[in-house]
Parts: C-alpha cells; sequence; structure tokens
C-alpha cells in the first residue's frame, strides 16, 4: 500500500476512534467539579450550592437519572438549575425523578432553548460553525416542565427576581429568560433606575445573585452593573468537543472561550476583562459545562459531561 494511503487510512481509524471515544465513552463521563467562592459576608457560614445544567434528558437515560440523584450526598444547602433539562416531550417524569431529592431545598431556575423547543437534526459541525440557529422544531411541554420545577418552591427567574433564605443569610436572586432565543428582557427586572446612586440590585441581600441559561455578555453586564456580585449560566457544554491540553474552540454565545467552563471574574463593560473605567466591583462567575448534549449530537471530546458544588465562603473584600 503507497504511504499517502497508508497515512490517510491511519487517520481515518484514529478519527473514528475519536469518535466512538466521545460518542460512548466520554458522553457518559460523568464528573463532579467543585468550586469555592468568596461572596458571602465576613463571618458567614459556608453555603453549598449544587448547580446543575444542560441535562437534555431524554426517558432512557437512567443512568444519567441516577447519577444526578446520588449527589445528594453531597448534602447540598440550595441548588442552582440553569436550564436545557430535556430533549423530549416524555422526559418530565424522568427529570422530576431526577431532581426529586433536590426539589425541597431551596432552589431557582431559568430556561435554556431545550425546555421550550425538541432538539432538531443538525450537522454536528454546525455546532462549531454557527453561533445561533433559529429552533423550527415542535414545542416541549415549557409549562408542565415549570409547574414540577416551582412546585415545591424553586423559584422561576426567566425575567424575575426571587430571594431565598439560606442559613442565614437574604439572598437576592435575579435572572432572564433565555438569552440564546433573544427572550431575555432584563430591563423588566432591573434594580435600580440609576445604578450609580444605588448599585444594589436587592439592597436588603447580603449576596446578589445572577442567574442565566446563556453567558451572553449583554447580560452578564447588565447583571454585574446592577449589583450582581455572583453569575451562574451554563449552554456552553464547554464547548463540547474541545482540543485536549489546549481549550474549547466556541461557547455557543458571546463569551470568551477563555471562560466556557469553571469560575472566572466578571468586570462589566470590556467583555468580563478590567478596564481603566470599569467600576471597581467585579462579580465572581461560574459557567457549567452541563451534563448532556443533543441527542443529535451526541459527542463530548476532552470535555466530560459535570455538575458543580459550589461552595460559598466569606470573603475580606466584603468586611465592613
Ligand atoms: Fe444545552
Amino acid at each position: 500500500m503507497p504511504s499517502l494511503w497508508r497515512a490517510g487510512a491511519g487517520v481515518a481509524a484514529a478519527g473514528a476512534g475519536a469518535l466512538a471515544y466521545a460518542g460512548l465513552v466520554e458522553r457518559n463521563a460523568f464528573t463532579l467539579r467543585a468550586f469555592e467562592l468568596p461572596v458571602l459576608p465576613v463571618g458567614a457560614d459556608p453555603i453549598r450550592v449544587l448547580h446543575l445544567s444542560d441535562l437534555h434528558l431524554m426517558p432512557a437515560q437512567r443512568r444519567k437519572v441516577r447519577w444526578v440523584r446520588d449527589l445528594a450526598r453531597l448534602e447540598p444547602d440550595m441548588v442552582v438549575n440553569t436550564g436545557d433539562n430535556i430533549a423530549n416531550p416524555n422526559s418530565i417524569e424522568p427529570l422530576l425523578h431526577a431532581l426529586e431529592p433536590y426539589l425541597d431545598l431551596p432552589g431557582a431556575f431559568v430556561l435554556g432553548s431545550n425546555d421550550y423547543f425538541a432538539p432538531g437534526r443538525r450537522n454536528p459541525v454546525d455546532y462549531l460553525v454557527k453561533k445561533r440557529v433559529r429552533p423550527r422544531t415542535p414545542r416541549l411541554p415549557t409549562g408542565e416542565l415549570v409547574e414540577g420545577l416551582a412546585e415545591h418552591g424553586w423559584r422561576d427567574l426567566s425575567n424575575a427576581r426571587g430571594a431565598l433564605s439560606v442559613k442565614g443569610m437574604r439572598l437576592g436572586l435575579v435572572g432572564v429568560d433565555d438569552p440564546h432565543l433573544n427572550y431575555d428582557d432584563y430591563d423588566s427586572v432591573s434594580g435600580a433606575a440609576d445604578p450609580a446612586a444605588d448599585p444594589a440590585a436587592d439592597p436588603a441581600a447580603d449576596l446578589t445573585v445572577g442567574i442565566t441559561h446563556a453567558p451572553y455578555t449583554r447580560v452578564l453586564d447588565a447583571m454585574t452593573r446592577d449589583g450582581a456580585e455572583l453569575l451562574i449560566a451554563g449552554h456552553t457544554h464547554g464547548g463540547q468537543l474541545a482540543v485536549p491540553f489546549y481549550r474549547a474552540l466556541v461557547t455557543n454565545c458571546d463569551l470568551d472561550t477563555g471562560r466556557v467552563k469553571g469560575v472566572s471574574r466578571w468586570w462589566p463593560g470590556a467583555n468580563g476583562l478590567p478596564s481603566s473605567g470599569a467600576p471597581p466591583r467585579a462579580a465572581w462567575m461560574h459557567v457549567s459545562a452541563g451534563l448532556g448534549t443533543s441527542p443529535y449530537a451526541p459527542f463530548r471530546f476532552a470535555c466530560r459531561p459535570e455538575a458543580s458544588l459550589l461552595t460559598l465562603v466569606p470573603s475580606d473584600a466584603r468586611r465592613g
């Protein structure tokens, strides 16, 4: 066999192997990531937040359901769910079974596009090259989903505010509906007409938390300017197909790939970076790579599906 053919056959075999690994192994290799975030007032007790995102649950994914239920061993104090829960109209019941150990805890959620519209058949490469695709797929039972999540008291923060009392702390919450669908309307929940005069979105809150499915910069800027000190988001899938030892190639929104998952700081107004004109206070941000994929792009590479335990701890910066 000519050497060029041999090389081509080798590349094809390696590609097929990587695809099989991404679709059969890594997509189901759920992992827990843990972070400590210094956002509470001095003297506060730590608060353990379980952050779940992007389950994209199919009715037959019983292993994923069991894995999520088993996270109850972490004994979280509260739960944040940043959307894209379901991938099928029949997924509501298994989803609520997966979340059942947490529904009586203090909790909050926002919705993603895959809480509104069923996934559609797409070229997986689209995920890498297109910023946004208008859904033309059937509607999912969003009302039933919201009812199931909110029934025990989880706050629906889709263009809404709320508050939770957790371990003696008042958490002010503000959220938006999915920015990836342009459903976000931050003006309708903006806490201060003049942020310069009153930057606290909820003046009575010990901590203000901004929650969004997709971390578009316009939303992160608006929340931070409005006093949010902690931002929590999902949607990116961590890039889903990342380059090992390098980074993700996309975030599926206008966030930079350096923040595709994990913890970073967010200064408003300059793509999250500090600038000379920026306010001195930056928010902490956590973006989850989520637990699922579209059933039509069932691959993950160098980006394991994840849930996160965020431990909120006191910050010296908040002394006095
Ligand atoms: Fe998603």
